[in-house]
Parts: C-alpha cells; structure tokens; sequence
C-alpha cells in the first residue's frame, strides 16, 4: 500500500478456493516451485473467507488481502459433535499487523459458532501462535516439525 492510500472500507466474505490461492502461494509458501502444499484434496468440500479492503484513489476496488479456509466435518468418535478445522490462514506481507487477521479469525469463529461446530482446531506454525492465544486457541500436543517448519496442534472447545 502507498502511503497516500488509507483505508477507506473493510469487507469480509465467502470466497472461491481458487481466489485464495495466489495469497496463500506468496505468502505460506514463496519458495515452492510447485503447487504441492498450496492445494488442498479437501478445497472443493470447504469454506473459504476473505477479508478484503477498499483504498482511497483506487476506483472503488476491492482488494484480497486476508485468507482462512474452514472445513467442518462429523467426529468419527462422537458422530453428534461437529468438528472443524482451518487452514491456509494468511494476510499478505505489506497488510499484516493491521488487525486484519484478527478480524478474519474472529468472522470464522462466529461462523462456527453459527454452525454448531463443537471444537475448533488447527495446525499452526508456532510462528503465529501469539495472535491465536488471543482468540483462546490453544496447544494441546507437542509441538512438530514439518517441511523445516515447527508446528503445534491448538484446539478450542466451542460449546
Ligand atoms: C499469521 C497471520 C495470518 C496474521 O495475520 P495479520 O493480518 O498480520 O494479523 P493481525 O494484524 O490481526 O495480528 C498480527 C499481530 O499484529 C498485532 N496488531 C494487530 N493490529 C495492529 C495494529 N493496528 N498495529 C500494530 N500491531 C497490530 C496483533 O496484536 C498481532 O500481534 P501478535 O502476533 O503479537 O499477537 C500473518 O502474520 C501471516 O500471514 N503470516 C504468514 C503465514 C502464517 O504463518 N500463517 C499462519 C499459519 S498457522
């Protein structure tokens, strides 16, 4: 963003997969040269938010600068409680640290909510475990190593 662009609107919304892709592939994984970890199987099967802004002097456009993608799903264990987990969870380099994740996190957490799901959970990089305390996600296993990156499983019970 320049710095003569402020921001003028703030919008959340269902968006397509596909749409998500290129974020989640400059920001999670700039280095790939394939689409290996980028794509899911599950992408068709799940819910795909974004957070979008609108800056002055842009002619009205929206721009995509926040993404989470959600997958609910039936406990094999328990099949009356409705799990769900999110992925992909990025905001662009040049927009993070402006609350936009946060507010993206938070629009996913009453969607849940709304949708009965039970627990909450995801792989996180341990790099990002800060902003998910905030929202009372929390470790609940060792934490991991994958692709060179550290992980740890948080949860969090919605009902
Ligand atoms: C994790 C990620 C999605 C967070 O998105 P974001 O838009 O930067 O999130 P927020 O701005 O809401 O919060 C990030 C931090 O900025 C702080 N913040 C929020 N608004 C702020 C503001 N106006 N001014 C300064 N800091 C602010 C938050 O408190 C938070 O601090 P913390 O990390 O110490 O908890 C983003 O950093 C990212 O894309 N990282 C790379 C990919 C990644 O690791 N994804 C998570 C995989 S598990």
């Amino acid at each position: 963003m320049s710095k003569t662009q402020r921001i003028m609107s703030i919008l959340i919304k269902e968006i397509k997969y596909q749409d998500a892709i290129p974020i989640r592939k400059v920001v999670m994984y700039p280095l790939d040269s394939d689409n290996r970890n980028v794509c899911l199987e599950e992408d068709p099967s799940g819910t795909h938010f974004g957070l979008f802004v609108k800056e002055s002097g842009d002619n009205n456009s929206e721009k995509l600068v926040s993404i989470v993608s959600l997958f609910l799903y039936k406990d094999p264990l328990k099949s009356n409680s409705t799990v769900a987990q999110f992925r992909k969870f990025a905001t662009l380099q040049q927009y993070q640290n402006q609350g936009y994740g946060s507010k993206l996190l938070d629009y996913m957490i009453k969607h849940s909510q709304e949708n009965s799901v039970d627990l909450l959970w995801c792989n996180a990089r341990t790099s990002a475990l800060s902003i998910y305390s905030k929202f009372s996600l929390q470790p609940c296993d060792k934490p991991y190593i994958k692709n060179n990156i550290e992980f740890v499983r948080l949860e969090r019970k919605l009902k």
